[in-house]
């Protein structure tokens, strides 16, 4: 039996306090994550379980205790306070998916910081307009990132502190400070800062139509709705190993990579390498994966090698199968139905909404190709684009809006005021999405309502890269927008003007991909590039990324005249 039972007996009467009592919160009271994903598996007798099965891309495997997992971010958070920093300042994150990455996560909210986790394939731009937003005065670092830090280290007077945990015989620069975590003494104890519901916990950026990416600022709080939805949709016990795909750099690999599974004191495994089929099913068997979170992009790669390849591979351990990020084509879970003998469930939410919110749950029959229905306790629906008014007509496409008010919901975007009160409207939080919902209630994605690119499950935001665009010589006017793909989803497409004297080639399209690359990140990289005499513009000169999106996916224009008049 699942731990939610049947779906439809939890919509009545459900209340957050059933996850607040099993975690023991009096409301009022204190609550760090920290705290209750290391030392509150500890007190539950379960210090020596293993919390943390790590493997790389060699092959080299670690393991770590829950017991572990307290004293070795004890550490960190001494070694933090010890360097000067403090409760409330930024402390940014900034690694591949090594074991320091995790601890350091839970350590930098025992001693009250606010985590910002960064991707570890940004590059300097990226990486600069994210702690720059921030007024971030640390970052944990890894010695090969040092010199994407180094480049821009002068522009950012408040970012005091550089902490590299594997320096080694590194030469190291003024302000640069190395630390060890797992040499010397242990830090038995550590008095955890009295964080309560509201104390800020994770920053995460993340992109939008407009403007530079925004800072999805989380609270301690989240924990109650990222600890329940974890038991509820991921179905998470004792006896588990969890794996969940995505990197912490993402709002998944904290909601469900680190928070969720270890406040529910389940071993999970971390693969620190990157796709391989191969590896991936021999990982999963070597190590008896139980649940597997994944994502649409990763199962379409994994269809393309075939189930010749899972049945080379006893994958017998796997229980259940979840999917987020982008949608999940009915095609999907079919064949994982077929590969795997249990369809993946598809989950939908957001970095702003910190978890789960609509999902396909144990037991409740999967419609494949839909979202499912939304977690209890969150209230869906899908608004009217003209009057933002719930639509009640089954099949009919609207906006996707949730009721505020769910434990894990962002409280704001970092110094965006505005950025965040254009989130809602009639007492409805748009998510920005767009959806249908049949008779039965289950959610059926449709697209996205702005001109954010979702590549791989990644959101990347036309107008960084655009601003980006523009600093090469040759570029005078650009627009980024989605173009299909069969894996991707969906891939970055850069439409450029050229200043006089510069002509379009193979030489300068290539040219400018690399320029991305570097500055922002391979995932902000076009994969295509058109050259254009001039951009589709409003009459009051924006460029209407709409049209050219439509073109790319072989969709009418629609109306454009709103546009046309803006
Ligand atoms: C998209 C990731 C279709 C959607 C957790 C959303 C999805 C954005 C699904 C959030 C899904 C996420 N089906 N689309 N199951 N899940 N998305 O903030 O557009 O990185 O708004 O959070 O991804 O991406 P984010």
């Amino acid at each position: 039996m699942s731990h939610i039972g049947s779906y439809e007996s939890r919509l009545p009467n459900f209340n957050w306090a059933i996850s607040e009592e099993e975690l023991g919160y009096t409301p009022g009271g204190k609550i760090n994550i920290g705290w209750y994903c290391t030392d509150r598996i500890c007190e539950m007798g379960k210090a020596q379980k293993k919390a943390l099965i790590w493997e790389d891309y060699q092959g080299n495997t670690k393991t770590y205790t829950f017991d572990d997992l307290r004293v070795y971010s004890n550490k960190v958070a001494q070694f933090m306070l010890k360097t000067g920093s403090q409760p409330g300042q930024r402390i940014c994150l900034f690694m591949d998916r090594i074991p320091e990455l995790y601890i350091s996560f839970l350590g930098v909210l025992k001693m009250g910081g606010i985590v910002q986790p960064l991707f570890s394939a940004f590059r300097d731009e990226s990486l600069f307009t994210r702690l720059n937003n921030a007024g971030t005065t640390a970052i944990i670092t890894q010695k090969k990132l040092l010199p994407v830090v180094r480049k821009i280290r002068d522009q950012l007077p408040e970012l005091k502190y550089v902490i590299v945990p594997d320096a080694g015989d590194a030469a190291l620069r003024e302000g640069e400070i190395p630390f060890v975590m797992e040499e010397g003494p242990r830090v038995e104890r550590f008095d955890v800062y009295p964080s309560t519901a509201e104390t800020p916990s994770v920053l995460h950026y993340t992109s939008g139509t407009t403007g530079q990416p925004k800072g999805a600022q989380h609270v301690h709080y989240s924990l109650i709705a990222q600890y329940l939805t974890t038991k509820w949709v991921l179905d998470l016990r004792e006896d588990d190993i969890y794996w969940c795909n995505a990197d912490p750099g993402w709002v998944t690999g904290t909601s469900y990579g680190i928070i969720g599974p270890w406040s529910n004191g389940v071993t999970q495994f971390v693969l620190d390498s990157g796709f391989n089929a191969e590896r991936w099913y021999s990982v999963m068997a070597k190590h008896r994966v139980t649940v597997w979170y994944s994502a649409p992009t990763a199962i379409r790669l994994l269809m393309k090698e075939g189930i010749e390849l899972v049945r080379k591979h006893d994958l017998s351990s796997l229980r259940h199968l979840a999917s987020v990020g982008e949608p999940l084509n009915a095609e999907a879970v079919i064949w994982s139905q077929e590969a795997f003998g249990k369809p993946f469930h598809d989950t939908y939410w957001q970095t702003e909404t910190g978890c789960i919110v609509v999902s396909n749950y144990p037991g409740m029959p999967v419609k494949p190709g839909s979202m499912g229905k939304p977690f209890p306790g969150i209230t869906a629906a899908v608004l009217d684009v003209k009057t933002h008014e719930p639509i009640t007509v089954p099949g009919k496409v609207g906006l996707i809006a949730l009721k505020p008010g769910w434990p894990s919901m962002i409280r704001g975007y970092w110094n965006n005021a505005k950025g965040y009160a254009n989130k809602f409207r009639n007492g409805w939080y748009l998510t920005g999405d767009r959806s249908s919902i049949d008779k039965e209630g289950y959610f059926w994605f449709v697209g996205r309502d702005d001109d954010v690119i979702n590549t791989g499950g990644h959101l990347v935001g036309p107008f960084e890269i655009e601003s980006a665009l523009l600093e090469h010589p040759a570029v005078a006017e650009s627009a980024a927008v989605a173009k299909p793909d069969r894996v991707n989803m969906e891939v970055v497409k850069a439409f450029i003007a050229l200043k006089p004297g510069f002509e379009p080639s193979d030489d300068l399209d290539l040219e400018i991909m690399n320029f991305i690359r570097k500055k922002l990140s391979p995932l902000a990289m076009p994969q295509e590039i058109e050259f254009v005499k001039s951009l589709p513009k409003t009459r009051s000169g924006k460029i209407m990324r709409r049209v050219l999106r439509a073109q790319e996916f072989g969709e009418p224009i629609g109306d454009i005249s709103t546009l046309e008049n803006d």
